[in-house]
């Protein structure tokens, strides 16, 4: 995208990756697509904060020059080495070779890491910081958002958080930049903040809520994330989201029931059908995910608000449904914890399906309500057992 102009002085340059289909290698933005974005700050010092992903380095260098000389420019600020924001620093050095480093001691020495880079470079501490002129930056260490050496910078006189990973989305700026300018697809916008959360940063939501602590202390006019939109017409309704979504990592979650299924034969579908409308008689609400069809990038956001889940799959070869043990691992590296779960589904001679849900529930700390493994076709008495376990279930979700 061409440079927009923030506040007087201050640029953003916006990347739109319409080319990568796995965000990280994992996560489809295939049809939502992804930006990184950066920021220029031109005063007696220039500076770039955040670089952009290595296949987008040309582009990106042809819109800086539209807004700083590159040879001219002063400062680049990492705040995270993430290749992301990183990828384009060694054909970024060629054109701007005298441009010095900016980041934590941590940051410093990933990039000698990645990209065996141990020159023109500053280290800065938690609250240094750094006069340009007529600005000032203020550092301010955000530790796990989303790695080691991750930081936010703070712009002083205009109070502009660059917040880095922290409030991003996934989602290209389709010709917009800010908030305001999202119209009705705001909610959209909103949507995949929860998908980039609970994909990206739910396993840190510790260090989300310490960050947003500390960034609290200042007075914020603008949320400038390294993804999606900026946000300066309500800065603090993205803050307040992610505040939400971390604290759903302990404290009260929504009431209503994610539920994970899977089937080969349809026995085990026949049996969560048989569920569904018990537990909407509880007066929740319930969302219903195949595991084999469904990525886990678009059920996590279910399973990270919601205080239910229901597993329902067959044994597979003496355990588990294979798709499902990917969809628990996915839910057991991203630290889907505090969970009221039952599980059911279909066996024919020794089962195993349910002691693996056990071993996940167990590591998760997730409370078992009830667990059924049936054989072939689930009787009648099955069937009501199933349904005992999902009223359970959604009745303890509305306990928070
Ligand atoms: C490839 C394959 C492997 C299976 N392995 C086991 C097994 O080790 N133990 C077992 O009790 N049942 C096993 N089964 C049987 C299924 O669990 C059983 O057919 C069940 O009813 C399938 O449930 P569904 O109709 O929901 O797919 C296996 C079935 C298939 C197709
Ligand atoms: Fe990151
Ligand atoms: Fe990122």
């Amino acid at each position: 995208m061409r440079p927009v102009e923030i506040k007087p002085n201050i640029w953003s340059i916006a990347v739109n990756d319409r080319t990568t289909d796995l965000f990280e290698g994992l996560w489809p933005v295939t049809n939502e697509g992804v930006s990184y974005n950066s920021y220029i700050i031109k005063d007696e010092k220039s500076v770039l904060i955040d670089l952009t992903k290595d296949i987008f380095s040309e582009e990106f260098v042809d819109q800086i020059a539209k807004i700083v000389d590159l040879k001219t420019l002063d400062y680049v600020i990492v705040n995270h080495v993430e290749p992301d924001h990183t990828g384009a620093l060694t054909r970024f050095r060629e054109i701007a070779p005298n441009v010095t480093f900016i980041g934590t001691r941590q940051c410093i020495n990933m990039m000698n890491d990645f990209y065996g880079m141990s020159e023109n470079t500053m280290t800065v501490k938690d609250g240094d910081t750094l006069n340009l002129g007529k600005f000032n930056l203020k550092f301010l260490t955000a530790p796990m958002v989303h790695w080691p050496e991750t930081m936010f910078t703070y712009l002083e006189e205009e109070q502009i958080l660059f917040s880095c990973d922290a409030f991003g989305t996934f989602g290209c700026l389709d010709g917009i930049t800010f908030d305001d300018e999202a119209g009705d697809n705001l909610p959209w916008y909103e949507k995949e903040s929860l998908r980039y959360y609970s994909n990206i940063i739910a396993s840190f939501s510790r260090n989300v809520l310490n960050a947003i602590e500390k960034a609290a202390a200042f007075p914020i006019q603008i949320i400038a994330p390294s993804h999606g939109l900026i946000w300066r017409k309500d800065p603090m309704r993205i803050v307040s989201l992610y505040k939400k979504f971390a604290e759903y990592a302990a404290g009260p979650t929504e009431p209503g029931v994610t539920i994970l299924w899977g089937t080969m034969y349809r026995n085990t579908e026949r049996a969560m059908e048989a569920v569904l409308q018990t537990i909407t008689a509880e007066g929740v609400p319930v969302e219903v995910y195949n595991v084999a069809d469904v990525h886990p990038s678009f059920i996590l956001p279910s399973l990270w608000t919601k205080r239910g889940v229901l597993v329902a799959c067959p044994t597979y070869e003496r355990a588990m449904y294979p798709n499902m043990v990917h969809m628990l691992d996915i839910a057991e590296i991203k630290h889907v914890k505090n969970k009221v779960a039952g599980y059911f589904g279909s066996y024919a001679w020794s089962g195993g399906a349910q002691k693996v849900f056990e071993g996940y529930a167990e590591k998760l700390d997730w409370e078992v309500v009830g667990a059924l493994e049936f054989i072939g076709m689930a009787t009648e008495e099955d069937i009501q057992a199933i349904q005992q376990i999902a009223q359970q279930v959604a009745k303890k979700s509305k306990e928070g």
